[in-house]
């Protein structure tokens, strides 16, 4: 009978150590790699899951819950009081509607005011009046590209480059939405009706002069 050396026995131990060792690292890191591709299949199949019809359905959605109504539909005094007049649906301030100066604030903890349509504010930003987010080509969204929506968004520059956008519009948080939400925004305010309303251009305050 052959005696195994206990040398050779002690290296035996170790090596079916060594080889469970391998073994359950290689199988955690199939199981991982199969985790991996298995997120990467469901994030494909989501993405793609959505046809154009979805994504403005998500849009509409995202539109309604995101409150842009609130500032972008100017309200009119209806039977039971202030309602949106949804026959301008998203279209901004009205340019028929020509506002006064805003009046003069006392010192105070008030800070800003709006108007009744809550379409136009004054506040130390100046005045601003919102936007007309109808896909009409002349006055509306209708020549932005889906890039410029959402860089507008995302750093609350002018159509994502030019000047600062003005309160009270919360892009802060609007800007936090994942792209394919604002991308969803903008396909939906793709389908609204277009109507041509030139909204007023933002009046910055005027510094006075020492
Ligand atoms: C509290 C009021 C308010 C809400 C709510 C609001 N906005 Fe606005 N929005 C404004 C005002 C005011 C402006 C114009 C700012 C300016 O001219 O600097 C504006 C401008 C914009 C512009 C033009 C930006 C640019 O580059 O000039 C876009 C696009 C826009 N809003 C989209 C939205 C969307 C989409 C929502 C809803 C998710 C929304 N807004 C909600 C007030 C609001």
């Amino acid at each position: 009978m052959s005696q195994i050396s206990p040398h050779y026995s002690s290296w035996r131990g170790a090596g079916s150590w060594v080889l469970s060792a391998i073994l359950v690292l290689i199988v955690s890191s199939v199981f991982f790699l199969a985790g991996c591709q298995s997120e990467k299949k469901t994030e494909t199949q989501a993405t793609k899951a959505l046809t154009s019809e979805e994504l403005v359905k998500r849009g509409e959605y995202m539109v309604t819950v995101g409150g842009c109504n609130d500032c972008h539909t100017p309200l009119k005094t209806g039977p039971n009081g202030p309602e949106p007049d949804m026959s301008r649906m998203l279209s901004g301030h009205p340019e028929i509607l020509v506002m006064p100066p805003p009046p003069k604030l006392p010192q105070g903890p008030w800070g800003w005011i709006g108007a009744a349509t809550t379409t136009a504010f004054a506040g130390p930003w100046g005045i601003s009046y919102t936007a007309n987010l109808t896909p009409d080509s002349s006055t509306g969204l209708g020549l932005w590209k889906e890039e410029m929506f959402v860089n507008a968004m995302k750093t609350g520059k002018h159509m994502g480059i030019g000047r600062p956008i003005m309160p009270p519009i919360p892009w802060q948080g609007i800007g936090r939405m994942k792209d394919e939400d604002l991308k969803a925004v903008f396909a939906y305010l793709r389908t609204i009706p277009a109507i041509k309303n030139h909204v007023p251009a933002v009046v910055l305050p005027v510094v006075a002069s020492k």
